[in-house]
């Protein structure tokens, strides 16, 4: 049994996703210094970090404190399995990997984070109108559907 989902969000499309999930299993949700006071080393739980340049924000800072059995990444690029195996290949994942795409919200970053968001929107050539529009003026993808696949997941190795 999963007994929470820890997570690290900057503008609250992994806050949603989180509360999301939480709703669904019925489990709570605490950022990462709250899951230092309510978790233990034991506990399973599900970690779900923005991605920022490409790294899962806040991976890093989970040390060994937890026992994450999923993680969830959530990005503004649409899924492809191909983008997942390069995200679990540089965050050094050795657990299951889920994508949740989040979007981009102009309105909760600073001058900085903006400019590092339009590099980000020129690094992959390929991309479709809605991606094209969402670097141009922001957009929001968060949805129940995506969190289908990693709710099946769950409901296939542990039941909660
Ligand atoms: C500085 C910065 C860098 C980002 N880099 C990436 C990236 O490399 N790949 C990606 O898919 N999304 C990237 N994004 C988009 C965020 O991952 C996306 O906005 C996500 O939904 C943020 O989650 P949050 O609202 O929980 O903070 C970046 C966003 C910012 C602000």
């Amino acid at each position: 049994m999963i007994k929470a989902i820890i997570y690290e969000s900057k503008t609250s499309h992994t806050l949603r996703y989180a509360k999301m999930l939480s709703e669904k299993l019925k489990i709570p949700y605490y950022t990462l210094n709250e899951a230092l006071e309510h978790l233990t080393k034991e506990d399973k739980t599900i970690f779900l970090g923005w991605i920022c340049a490409g790294k899962i924000k806040g991976k890093t800072k989970l040390k060994d404190n937890f026992n994450i059995v999923i993680y969830g990444a959530v990005g503004a690029y649409p899924f492809s399995s191909n983008y997942l195996n390069e995200l679990k290949k540089s965050n050094q994942i050795d657990k299951p990997l889920f994508y949740l795409r989040g979007g981009i919200d102009y309105s909760k970053l600073n001058i900085f984070q903006k400019i590092i968001v339009k590099l980000v929107g020129k690094t992959r050539k390929q991309k479709d109108a809605t991606t094209k529009e969402m670097f141009h003026k922001g957009y929001d993808f968060v949805s129940e559907k995506n969190i289908e696949e990693i709710l099946k997941y769950i409901q296939i190795n542990y039941s909660n």
